[in-house]
């Protein structure tokens, strides 16, 4: 007989471990930026409407297909199929939802890597090794692959303890941690010169940037934000109880995202005025924010340097807190293609993570052996065109093939008076109308644009 399947074990667990995931680098460094590029409060005013109109109800399908079929993506979808077209649409689907989580992970770990880099800096320069500062902050191929090897290990030690003992255990410790180092920094940056300036810009919203290219902008964040569509969701909702009411447990983790990516806000844009209070170039020449990886690695480290003496604990305490959202959303990257092994072959879950994680690394080396080309192109296929056309085929296998009997069935385990809910009157018909056809007008946005 095999052993039972591990499980959360208990709904904070679960809560930490989902909010884990979802809190990342899209929230401290996505969200913050594309605030900056798009206007300030418009874009949060935007960003909060659509998580909660749209990604929440996406969230929830795959909440609820995954603790329904207790599986990987690929079994699950495979498993609510009704027929033999479906089934192989729930191969395809959950297949390609598995190959697009271990390349996102693929990137994500040479990022990772970099915020662990810049964290062990000021560290080397603290003990009195100025060469070994410099190697860990210039751009090169053996700094790039030691880095990304180091976090790729450290993410594979997690997985490979299983959910309680891994993922939940470090979910459950790191995320207050995050949580303690984001206020901390935010209560010293608010203190500086020039914070309130960008505090202004990031708290009043003006409407009139309000346009369609921004509202797609903002779902593709929440998409992303929220660890949507690869099926990561679903594998952490297959190891929750029956007991548990999914939309409650749906609805927190969407709050804490929204709240922490809000939280992040408040942090990032008044230090980026700040550093322009301390003489650094913040804006390009053409006037936009200087986003992406040079207001990281370079508008916030020249930031560090001028604040004397204090710089280096503040330069640590920013890139731990970027290194501790990283790994509790990689952990749930690897979860997807390390389950699908573990269930499916003979594996045991540390064979499954060591060939799992030994090929992503692979991935990682060959997009770093060919950076200019790759890098850009990965994260472009895998977050701005595979994860909304993932969401959208999540949400037709919610919406339309699964039966509703069942459907509602596995809602009411856990929430008994489900049926008479706003939930039940509104998210069905959420799912299969708007949810798919707005994730469309994204996805041919991001084409045409
Ligand atoms: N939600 C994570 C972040 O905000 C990224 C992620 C995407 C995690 C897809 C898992 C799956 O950084």
């Amino acid at each position: 007989m095999s052993a039972p399947r591990e499980q959360f074990s208990s709904k904070a667990g679960f809560i930490m471990a989902a909010a884990g995931s979802a809190v990342g680098l899209g929230n401290i460094w996505g969200f913050p930026t594309q605030t900056a590029t798009n206007g300030g409060g418009a874009f949060v005013l935007v960003y909060f409407i659509l998580a909660f109109m749209l990604a929440y109800p996406a969230l929830m399908a795959e909440l609820i297909i995954g603790r329904h079929a207790r599986a990987n993506v690929f079994t699950a979808l495979r498993g609510i199929a009704t027929g033999p077209f479906t089934r192989k649409l729930g191969s395809l689907i959950g297949g390609y939802g598995v190959i697009v989580a271990s390349f996102i992970l693929s990137f994500y770990a040479i990022i990772a890597g970099w915020m662990l880099a810049f964290m062990v800096e000021p560290v080397a320069l603290m003990l009195g090794f100025p060469s070994v500062a410099e190697w860990l902050t210039t751009f090169s191929l053996e700094r790039n692959i030691i880095t990304a090897a180091l976090f790729m290990g450290l993410t594979m030690a997690i997985i490979a303890s299983g959910i309680e003992n891994g993922i939940e255990k470090w979910s459950s410790r790191l995320m207050p941690m995050l949580l303690s180092l984001l206020l901390a920094l935010i209560i010293y940056v608010l203190n500086q010169d020039g914070a309130m300036e960008g505090l202004r810009v990031y708290l009043s919203p003006d409407l009139s940037r309000i346009n369609p290219p921004l509202i797609l902008d903002a779902l593709g964040q929440a998409f992303f934000s929220l660890s949507l569509g690869v099926g990561t969701m679903l594998i952490y909702g297959s190891y929750l109880s029956r007991e548990e009411s999914l939309p409650k447990l749906g609805a927190w983790v969407t709050l804490v995202d929204c709240g922490i990516a809000f939280i992040a806000g408040l942090l990032i844009i008044p230090a980026i005025y700040v550093a322009q209070a301390h003489g650094t170039q913040v804006f390009t020449e053409a006037g936009d924010l200087i986003a992406g990886p040079d207001l990281i690695f370079q508008v916030l480290p020249s930031l560090f340097n001028s604040m004397g003496s204090i710089g280096p604990v503040v330069g640590l305490t920013f890139f731990v807190l970027m290194s501790v959202a990283a790994v509790t959303s990689s952990i749930s990257m690897l979860e997807v293609p390390v389950s699908l092994v573990s269930e499916e072959t003979r594996a045991s879950r540390p064979q499954a993570t060591l060939i799992i994680g030994a090929l992503i690394f692979c991935a990682s080396t060959v997009t770093l052996l060919n950076f200019d080309v790759m890098f850009g192109l990965i994260i472009d296929i895998t977050t701005v065109y595979s994860q909304p056309l993932l969401g959208l085929g999540l949400c037709v296998f919610a919406g339309w093939i699964w039966h509703r009997d069942n459907l509602l069935k596995e809602i009411q385990a856990g929430h008994p008076d489900i049926a008479d809910s706003w939930f039940w009157k509104i998210w069905p018909t959420y799912v299969r109308f708007f949810c798919p056809l707005l994730i469309l007008a994204a996805f041919g946005q991001s084409l045409v644009g």
